[in-house]
């Protein structure tokens, strides 16, 4: 079967498959690097659309391709087997798919300092620069087991130390590491990975985070504060979420960044009853906005996948395309 692949930058890759071959097979045998992680059909980075062609969508769980999703032609590429020949979109440039996997890189813990309530923000020194894209994510490895865990970066690209803000759980094993964790410790990490970063420095954006989804916007946003396309942007609001008061995190962060960026406004919602913030989630921020506020926005949307869900049931409501939606669900180690 032929598959032709098209991609954010207006390029087109033609590849062959085998019935046996989901895409994301197809793809790395012909040197093409698939956005991936899992594996296993449940996270949804994979996430591509079949623009033509029949396929088989393989196993999926509901938080990593919906049915509305299946409706509207996505797929998965580590599971979606060709059934014809296809077209299939990859909302992402090729030159970034072209690239080597990503560097396995040792760091150091400088900091871990307690940021909220059960909320750290872990600092590292790596061995070597990283080059990411402002919403993407590291995967460090738990010390002492095979396990690893995602954490999105919070920092401006392209340094040689990286932070991450990170909700400690229960009995988690890499929240009981960090629980006991001290500075000098070495990590080992990889990274970059996934496909949510800032896609477009020019249209109003509205970033949505439910908790710890305050990280990579917290990336997005430092990085629009320190660029000069930044100023062509009418404005860049953050609807973020909290269960409880005491667990808003670095506000300090978004007064600096409102300094630099005058078209920068946050809200803050806490799901408990709380004096000072407005009760309810992040997404019910979303009832003040009409379907002449979301004209031309991109909305970011990050953290827990219920919030995620709700959030993009809500902005289909108002009329917002899926291509406006950018979105990363925390979904809890596979
Ligand atoms: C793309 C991506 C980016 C992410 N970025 C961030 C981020 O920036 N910040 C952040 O805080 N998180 C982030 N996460 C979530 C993060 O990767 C971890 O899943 C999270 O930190 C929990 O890891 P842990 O090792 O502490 O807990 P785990 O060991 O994975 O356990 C998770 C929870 O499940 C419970 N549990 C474990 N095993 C069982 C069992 N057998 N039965 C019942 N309960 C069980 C544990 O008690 C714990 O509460 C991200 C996830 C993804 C997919
Ligand atoms: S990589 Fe395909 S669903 Fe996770």
């Amino acid at each position: 079967m032929k598959i032709i692949v098209q991609f954010s930058d207006n390029e087109t890759v033609l590849l062959n498959a085998t019935p046996e071959e989901t895409l994301f097979d197809a793809a790395k045998r012909q040197g093409l690097r698939w956005p991936i992680d899992c594996a296993e059909g449940v996270c949804g980075s994979c996430k591509c659309q079949i623009i033509s062609g029949t396929v088989d969508h393989g196993f999926y769980t509901d938080e990593a391709l919906t049915q509305e999703e299946i409706t509207a032609g996505y797929a998965l590429g580590c599971q979606t087997r060709a059934k014809s020949d296809l077209i299939v979109s990859l909302r992402m440039p090729l030159a970034r798919l072209r690239r080597a996997a990503p560097p396995m890189l040792s760091a150091h813990i400088v900091r871990l300092d307690t940021v909220a309530k059960d909320t750290v923000h872990l600092v590292l020194q790596l061995n070597q620069p990283i080059e990411f894209l402002p919403g993407q994510y590291a995967k460090l490895k738990v010390p002492g087991s095979n396990d690893w865990r995602a954490y999105s970066f919070t920092n401006i690209p392209n340094h040689d130390q990286v932070g991450m803000l990170i909700r400690l759980l229960p009995s988690g094993q890499m929240s009981d590491y960090l629980r006991r964790a001290q500075v000098g410790e070495v990590l080992e990490l990889t990274g970059p990975h996934g496909i949510f970063f800032m896609r477009d420095y020019s249209s109003p954006a509205v970033m949505i985070a439910g908790g710890t989804g305050l990280g990579p916007m917290l990336s997005m946003l430092q990085t629009l504060a320190a660029d000069d396309r930044a100023s062509a942007m009418q404005s860049a609001r953050l609807l973020y979420g909290v269960n409880d008061a005491a667990e808003i995190a670095c506000l300090d962060i978004l007064e600096a960044v409102k300094k630099k960026l005058p078209g920068f406004s946050w809200t803050i919602s806490v799901a408990n009853a709380s004096a000072q913030y407005r009760q309810g989630f992040a997404t019910d921020l979303l009832d003040d906005f009409t379907a002449a506020d979301v004209a031309s926005t991109t909305f970011y949307l990050c953290g827990p996948p219920p919030m995620i869900d709700a959030g993009r049931a809500k902005l289909k409501n108002l009329g917002v395309s899926e291509e406006k939606i950018i979105y990363e669900k925390f979904i809890a180690s596979q």
